[in-house]
């Protein structure tokens, strides 16, 4: 049976098992997933390893995905402009390929499963890792009118600006209102909320955060109190693995079902 697993450290608590089962039993494929452990010091030899037994396909997570990306000898132009890989595979003559499928699987999530359009829109990122990195260039795919990074520290949003051919500005300079706000910090992750403005939301506005959690997360309930409706990243981690599947057996599962099925687990 063809062989899958995620590397991670911590890796036990990973939804890629259950996800690509789920998966794997929607779209009547034959495969198992599993999970591996990542070794600081052997991470590299663990992947050829991996590989080296006949492995077919490879999910990797924090804190491996720039040294997954730095041991490819092919990556994809969305891996490239991320500056790291999610998803490994293994070419007919030996070379490892490297794909990064966070953005586009966010991309997804927003425009097929919550019906927002991203072009032509005023879309404003918060957060300048990254995960933020990752995204960028599938938001900018989508043709929005304009893209703005805001960040607690400028420098790194003006950076990821300048790579991107985007805006960059500190929370407390931002301006007007936008009509998708996403946020990539991980400033919820602690429990806070970088300083934003009421007014960036207006009876347009659509609110996206990469994080989720069983209850209404703190970014969305600041979006909620000032009127903007949105959604969770759920649907983003259940979106990048579509893409990984995707890559490793061309079938794109559906992936709306799942998102609520977990949902409801939760
Ligand atoms: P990730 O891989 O999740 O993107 P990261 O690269 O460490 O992690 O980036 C974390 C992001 O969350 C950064 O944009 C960080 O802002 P700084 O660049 O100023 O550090 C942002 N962040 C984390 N905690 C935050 C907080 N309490 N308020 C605002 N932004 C925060």
């Amino acid at each position: 049976m063809d062989q899958y697993a995620v590397v991670g450290n911590p890796i036990a608590h990973s939804k890629s098992p259950s996800i690509h089962a789920h998966f794997a039993e929607l779209t009547k494929q034959e495969l198992a997933y599993s999970t591996l452990l990542g070794d600081e010091a052997e991470f590299e030899n663990q992947v050829r390893d991996f590989f080296g037994k006949g492995g077919k396909g490879l999910n990797v997570t924090v804190p491996f995905k720039e040294r997954a990306y730095a041991m490819c000898d092919i990556l994809s132009q969305r891996a490239k402009q991320a500056g790291a890989v999610n998803t490994l595979m293994m070419g007919r003559n030996g070379d490892l390929f490297g794909d990064n499928t966070d953005g586009i699987g966010m991309v997804r999530d927003i425009v097929s499963n919550h019906g927002q359009s991203l072009t032509d829109k005023r879309i404003l990122i918060l957060g300048a890792g990254g995960a933020v990195r990752g995204v960028l260039e599938p938001v900018l795919s989508e043709n929005p009118e304009s893209v703005t990074i805001a960040n607690r520290t400028v420098v790194k949003a003006q950076i990821l600006a300048d790579h991107f051919d985007c805006l960059a500005s500190s929370f407390e300079a931002l301006e007007g209102h936008f009509d998708i706000i996403i946020n990539g910090t991980s400033a919820s992750l602690s429990g806070s909320l970088p300083p934003l403005k009421g007014e960036l939301i207006n009876a347009k506005t659509w609110c996206y955060d990469m994080m989720y959690g069983k209850g209404r997360t703190i970014f969305l309930q600041w979006a909620h109190e000032h009127g903007a409706d949105g959604a969770d990243g759920l649907g983003m981690l259940v979106g990048q693995a579509a893409e990984a599947f995707y890559l490793w057996r061309q079938i794109r599962p559906e992936t709306a079902s799942l998102v609520e099925v977990m949902r409801q687990q939760m």
